[in-house]
């Protein structure tokens, strides 16, 4: 439950043109649930700091919460962001999923190496694991954009820019919306990014190959900060300085006005608003900036918006910051940062990538409800196969996640929350009323009682009480708290080790080192994977199981050890990563030695923390 409402402010721009016939479009079907967002303001929830990394003096943040509930804490705690980037969702309608990979066993490795010269990465273990869903209803994706566009604009100091990263999916119509919540007076330019699409299936369409997303970019004021960039002139430009002087200097006359070409070089193009010159997609694939995350886009890219529309020392904010692309180059650039994201993968990469960096941070988690579970996609379907006895039933509607059989009251609806959908995912008087008035009266006679499940609530008292006062439903209505199955049935990692003191000439310390370890967590998944791949085998490509060793240290992504405090947020003064094939990269250098199972330190280690290959964190102390 929220600790309180912060407002939104200020108020969306009034007085335009299209508002009206907008306002219409915004509005949920039957419902004002937009307005009474606005109106009752962002959700201030508890926040907890998980990590420090450094000493951190700037107060930059990675932010595991929705974009919304981070504003409302960025607004509570005063705190204003000078440039933002946000590249959201694009209601593309794909689920993006992150490929697992099955980490060398430590005693097996050195073996493997030798047998196998080059690593074929292809033939490396891996699996599939959704990370977040992208497959919205129109209207209800720009009621989403709607707020978050608000919450954003909130928080944004007087001569603050954001730029938007949409694409042709629902950027016609988010144009719209940042035309009504910004101004058209503060409409700045919208800008092309060719993503050069070369190859691939991209190209074989019977059509115009598509190749650019759009980002719109506006300002909080008329007032903004503004560094003009260059980019190099093109070589047709260039061509034209065909005439040579008496000292050699090649230059062109235009109407009488010369210009020497090494001045024009030195100058530099200034950068328009088609932008043809960025790493695309396809290269980043291959390219050392490579994260492993669906959707990340070029540092390139965020290099050109940053030093444009931001000074060192300014708060550069990306509140759908995905793979950490926005927080890394800020850093990098001497600007302070925030990353947010729902997904706990792009906490952990851009935690991971930033460190690599030597940027310092606080990691923060929101208690919104998000991080129950690994991300939303997850979480929600993890909670669908959780409630007993829960089959679909499309004759119900899409307002019914399905139904339970009962053999007194026959057809029972069962209500799920939408954790991808911050509009439902609290239940309010707004929602009740939903239910009440417009859900249930489109239910099927016969039906005479109904289970309403819950992440969050305002206040199960005053529920029960509006739903008691409200007499125009004979069906019963059952309220049912989720959070309570989703911790029955979290099984936490297990994991077995010693330590043991290390004395060599270059190294005094200790060392950690795993014996065994077991995660039920990921073992369901390979189990779920070994099932798929034996029912899918043909005599091409037989069935090869993911099989796991009786250590289960292939499941170990990362490890780090606390010297510093036995509780509380985390401090991490040694960790290591291992890479998908099996190399180490300790405190942030990348080696080229295999993982040996164990992690060294050379103070006296007080808790050890190892994240699986699917991203859960388990903490121990050491005695
Ligand atoms: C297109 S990706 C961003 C990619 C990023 N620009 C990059 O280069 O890696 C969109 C991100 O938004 C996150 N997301 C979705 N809904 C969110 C919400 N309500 N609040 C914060 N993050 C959200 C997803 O987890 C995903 O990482």
């Amino acid at each position: 439950m929220p600790i309180k409402y912060v407002p939104f402010i200020p108020e969306p721009v009034e007085g335009q043109a299209v508002l009206a016939n907008f306002n219409r479009v915004l509005k949920y079907k039957g419902a004002d649930d937009v307005a009474s967002t606005l109106q009752r303001g962002m959700p201030l929830y508890e926040m907890e700091k998980q990590e420090q990394v450094g000493e951190n003096p700037d107060g930059n943040m990675v932010i595991r919460g929705e974009c919304v509930s981070a504003c409302a804490y960025l607004k509570e705690q005063g705190i204003q962001v000078d440039l933002v980037y946000i590249d959201p969702p694009f209601a593309s309608g794909a689920d993006y999923a992150k490929k697992v990979y099955i980490r060398r066993d430590p005693k097996a490795a050195k073996a493997i190496a030798q047998a196998e010269q080059e690593l074929d990465v292809d033939e490396l273990k891996t699996f599939e694991e959704k990370m977040y869903g992208d497959v919205w209803d129109k209207e209800k994706y720009l009621n989403w954009m709607y707020e978050n566009l608000m919450a954003i604009k909130s928080v944004m100091s007087e001569t603050a820019s954001i730029y938007v990263h949409l694409d042709w999916h629902i950027g016609h119509y988010v144009k719209i919306l940042l035309d009504e919540i910004f101004g058209e007076d503060n409409f700045q330019r919208e800008i092309i990014w060719d993503i050069q699409v070369l190859s691939g299936y991209k190209t074989i369409a019977p059509n115009w190959v598509r190749g650019h997303d759009t980002i719109y970019f506006y300002t909080r004021s008329e007032e903004k900060v503004f560094n003009k960039q260059k980019q190099e002139h093109r070589k047709e430009y260039l061509e034209r300085f065909n005439k040579t002087d008496e000292n050699g200097r090649k230059y062109f006359d235009g109407r009488g006005s010369i210009i020497y070409l090494d001045e024009a070089i030195e100058k530099g193009k200034a950068v328009g608003d088609v932008w043809s010159d960025i790493m695309s997609f396809q290269q980043i694939a291959t390219s050392t900036e490579k994260v492993g995350y669906a959707t990340q886009k070029p540092e390139a890219l965020l290099e050109r918006i940053i030093k444009a529309s931001s000074n060192e020392g300014m708060l550069v904010a990306d509140f759908f910051g995905g793979s950490g692309v926005t927080a890394s180059v800020a850093a990098k650039l001497g600007r302070r940062f925030i990353h947010c994201d729902v997904g706990l993968n792009s906490i952990q990469t851009t935690r991971d990538r930033l460190t690599a960096n030597g940027a310092e941070f606080d990691v923060l988690e929101i208690k919104d409800g998000v991080q129950l579970y690994r991300n939303p996609v997850q979480t929600m379907d993890k909670i669908k196969s959780l409630i007993p006895g829960l089959k679909n039933e499309d004759s119900l509607g899409s307002f019914w996640e399905g139904a339970i059989s009962d053999s007194e009251l026959g057809t029972v609806p069962v209500y799920v929350p939408n954790l991808m959908d911050s509009s439902s995912k609290l239940l309010d008087k707004v929602m009740m009323n939903r239910i009440i008035h417009q859900a249930i009266p489109d239910l099927d006679a016969g039906v005479k009682k109904v289970i309403v499940y819950y992440i969050d609530i305002t206040s199960e008292e005053e529920i029960e009480a509006f739903i008691k006062e409200d007499d125009s439903t004979a069906v019963e209505i059952k309220l049912r708290d989720l959070k309570t199955i989703l911790d029955d049935v979290v099984i936490g990692d297990y994991a077995q080790f010693h330590t043991e003191d290390v004395h060599t000439d270059l190294f005094g310390g200790c060392q950690v080192v795993i014996d065994k370890f077991i995660s039920d967590r990921v073992m369901q998944k390979i189990d779920d994977f070994n099932n798929k791949s034996r029912m899918n085998a043909t005599a091409k490509r037989p069935f090869k199981p993911i099989r796991i060793s009786e250590e289960g240290l292939e499941l170990i992504e990362f490890l780090s050890l606390d010297c510093t405090a036995a509780e509380g947020e985390w401090h991490s003064d040694s960790e290591i990563r291992i890479d998908k094939n099996g190399y180490v990269i300790a405190n942030g250098s990348r080696t080229q030695h295999f993982w040996n199972g164990g992690i060294l330190s050379e103070k006296r280690p007080l808790r050890l923390k190892i994240r699986n290959i699917c991203g859960d964190e388990t903490i121990w102390p050491i005695a």
